[in-house]
């Protein structure tokens, strides 16, 4: 503002002021809309959106003048537009248009000190006035790649795990089923800017897991799991488990193969027995004729 008015008379920088005053109480003709979280993954590409309103009757006499700043509490710590050391090279206005109010930056290879709030910020000049105009700031949220499968020593156990840009309201919940949510929750210490959060859950039958990572209730990441195993454990294994099993071995059947032998010599005993007899009656009768 101050190079603007270096060019005016004090009652001109006077009027203008009132003016600046009376436009800014007057949210509605002009503002700075942007979105209040963004994510993105560690080492990928992120948009973030930023679009100026301008009612049709203020009516711009020159493009605004944009400015993107990384904001620590109030104050800026490096500015994106136009990029500063740790952002040259690495921003692109998605709109080249310099009359566009479209002033939407992408922000190549994000990394974790990217973390942090964005304020996007425009010198607007109208046939009325000249002035500046904030946008509400943009959180930026750095994610690593969510990890989330069963335990390597226990395959009934769910473990979900993602290293993450520090935030207390962050949380990490597991759903099974889109509907019953399960989960322990428990984060460790990380770096100084990202923390790892991890939470586990059991396997209770099949259907579909799903670990979430959200902040505030806006979705920054999730994950899958797909389980094919039967809902109880007990009733799966009477299922399935005979196939499983390694083929069962019973003993000799001794008794079976004596009691058979058994038989058969009662059998000809039987027989001897009753030819004797014959023999000795077949003799008595012999003698007695
Ligand atoms: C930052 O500025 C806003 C208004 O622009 C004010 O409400 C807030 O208290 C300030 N925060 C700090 C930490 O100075
Ligand atoms: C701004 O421009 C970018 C790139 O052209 C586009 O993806 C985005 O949707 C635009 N936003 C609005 C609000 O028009
Ligand atoms: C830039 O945008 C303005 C307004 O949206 C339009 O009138 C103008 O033709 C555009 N210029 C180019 C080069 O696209
Ligand atoms: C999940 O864990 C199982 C068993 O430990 C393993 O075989 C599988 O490859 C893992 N899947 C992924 C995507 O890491
Ligand atoms: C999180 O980061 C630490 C190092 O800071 C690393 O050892 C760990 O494997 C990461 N965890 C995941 C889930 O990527
Ligand atoms: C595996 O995890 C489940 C679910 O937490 C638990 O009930 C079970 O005791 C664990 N088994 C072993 C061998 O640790
Ligand atoms: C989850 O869904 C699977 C298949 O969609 C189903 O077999 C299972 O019984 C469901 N489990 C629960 C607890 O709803």
């Amino acid at each position: 503002m101050l190079g603007l008015q270096r060019r005016l008379t004090p009652a001109e920088r006077t009027r203008t002021l009132v003016l600046c005053f009376m436009v800014s109480g007057c949210l509605c003709e002009v503002t700075v809309e942007q979105p209040p979280l963004v994510s993105a993954a560690l080492g990928h590409d992120v948009i973030m959106p930023c679009v100026l309103q301008v009612t049709a009757e203020d009516t711009m006499v020159t493009p605004p003048i944009l400015y993107w700043s990384q904001m620590m509490e109030n104050v800026t710590t490096a500015k994106l537009w136009t990029p500063s050391p740790p952002y040259k090279g690495r921003v692109d206005l998605l709109d080249t248009n310099r009359s566009s109010n479209n002033k939407s930056i992408l922000l190549r290879n994000v990394q974790w000190t990217d973390s942090g709030k964005y304020e996007c910020k425009m010198s607007i000049t109208t046939k009325k006035s000249s002035f500046r105009k904030k946008g509400r700031k943009t959180a930026l949220v750095v994610h690593d790649t969510m990890l989330f499968n069963v335990t390597v020593h226990n395959g009934s156990l769910l473990r979900c795990e993602v290293n993450v840009t520090r935030d207390p309201g962050l949380s990490l919940v597991i759903v099974h089923n889109n509907s019953c949510r399960l989960q322990t929750e428990d984060s460790a210490a990380g770096g100084a800017v990202h923390t790892a959060l991890s939470a586990s859950a059991p396997l209770r039958g099949g259907g579909r897991y799903e670990c979430r990572l959200s902040l505030e209730g806006l979705l920054i990441t999730q994950s899958f799991f797909y389980s094919h195993l039967p809902v109880s454990g007990e009733a799966g294994q009477t299922d399935t488990g005979a196939t499983a099993h390694p083929p069962v071995v019973y003993p000799e059947p001794w008794f079976l193969y004596v009691t058979l032998l058994l038989v058969h010599v009662i059998v000809l005993l039987v027989i001897l027995a009753a030819m004797l007899r014959y023999k000795v009656s077949a003799r008595g009768g012999a003698t007695n004729t």
